[in-house]
């Protein structure tokens, strides 16, 4: 099955409506071809797009992914790279970090590109995310790094992760974004509760969704007795599909049309994610689920 697509920033850009998340590559234990066989499979089954961050792996996921990359001539173009800066940790690899913290300087910005493109043997990103809200961010020096970054062809296209709906709107107003990555799962329903969603909706902004099987911690043994995951199985049996694709297919009913990322190596899981893209929930099964989720009714 092809995994379809949704267009960013007006259709100034398109990415797969599944995007295969690059966090715990590093955890993976893949050889170089194996890395390169992921990518391909993803490829394959029309999942283009690739989320990264620069702290990705204690800051060695970019460099494990281009070295794969450059195993696959002609691959680079055809495909959507999605990094992201701000965050600083502690690390060997940073030794001048003695604490960790944000920097959303366009110092920072700049460099932190620089080095991705490097670690990831490309040209350009895709689109650049800022990863976190930084209580000392200026959003006007953050708007000038953008519009320096876009002008030197660095970055194509711009948008933030884990904004509060005001931070988005503050620098969507100076700058236009083209997502905000948040976490949304059966775990954490904030993003619905609390406005960001209908916010996105609004401004016709699709949100990237961090998380979405909440981790893996829906799958621990422990976990499986409980009322959500009893209803998830008997929905999943119901209906010939996982679990995984019955919580996949729930995020993407929401209006804002969420875009989920997949975290696992696996391409299997990647595959259910994608075929979660076809699988409409009727609204009482969506709502039989959110009741479960909440431990309460609606009514
Ligand atoms: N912007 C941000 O602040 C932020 C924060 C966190 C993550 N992210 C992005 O979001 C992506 C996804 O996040 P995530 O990794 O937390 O996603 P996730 O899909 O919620 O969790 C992935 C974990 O769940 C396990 N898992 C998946 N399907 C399973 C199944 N059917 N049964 C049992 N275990 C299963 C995976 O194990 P296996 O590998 O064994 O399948 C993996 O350990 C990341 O790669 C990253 O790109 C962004």
């Amino acid at each position: 099955m092809e995994c379809s697509r949704i267009a960013l920033g007006q259709g100034a850009i398109s990415v797969s409506r599944v995007i295969a998340g690059m966090w715990r590559m590093a955890d993976w234990g893949m050889d170089v071809q194996a890395r390169a066989g992921l990518i391909e499979a993803c490829m394959e089954m029309g999942v283009t797009t690739f989320d990264h961050a620069d702290i990705y792996g204690d800051y060695t996921v970019e460099s494990l992914f281009g070295e794969a990359l450059h195993k696959l001539p002609g691959m680079r173009d055809k495909m959507e790279i999605i990094s992201k800066c701000g965050i600083k940790l502690i690390s060997d690899k940073r030794p001048a970090h003695n604490v960790n913290h944000y920097d959303t300087t366009a110092a920072h910005i700049q460099a932190s590109v620089e080095t991705s493109l490097k670690n990831l043997g490309t040209e350009y990103l895709d689109i650049l995310l800022i990863h976190r809200p930084d209580p000392l961010m200026n959003y006007d020096e953050m708007a000038e790094a953008f519009t320096r970054l876009h002008t030197e062809g660095k970055v194509r296209h711009f948008g933030v992760s884990n904004f509060t709906a005001v931070q988005f709107a503050a620098m969507h107003k100076r700058f236009p974004l083209v997502t905000n990555q948040i976490e949304l799962s059966p775990v954490n329903v904030e993003a619905i509760e609390h406005g960001l969603l209908d916010v996105m909706q609004d401004l016709a902004v699709p949100p990237m969704i961090w998380s979405a099987l909440g981790g893996g911690q829906l799958f621990a043994s422990d976990r499986q007795d409980t009322p959500l995951m009893r209803l998830l199985q008997t929905v999943a049996a119901d209906l010939g599909v996982t679990v995984a694709m019955v919580i996949y297919a729930w995020l993407m009913k929401l209006p804002s049309r969420p875009i989920p990322l997949t975290g696992t190596g696996k391409v299997q899981g990647i595959r259910d994610a994608v075929a979660a893209t076809r699988l409409d929930l009727d609204r009482m099964t969506w709502f039989r689920i959110y009741e479960a989720i909440r431990g309460h009714e609606v009514a």
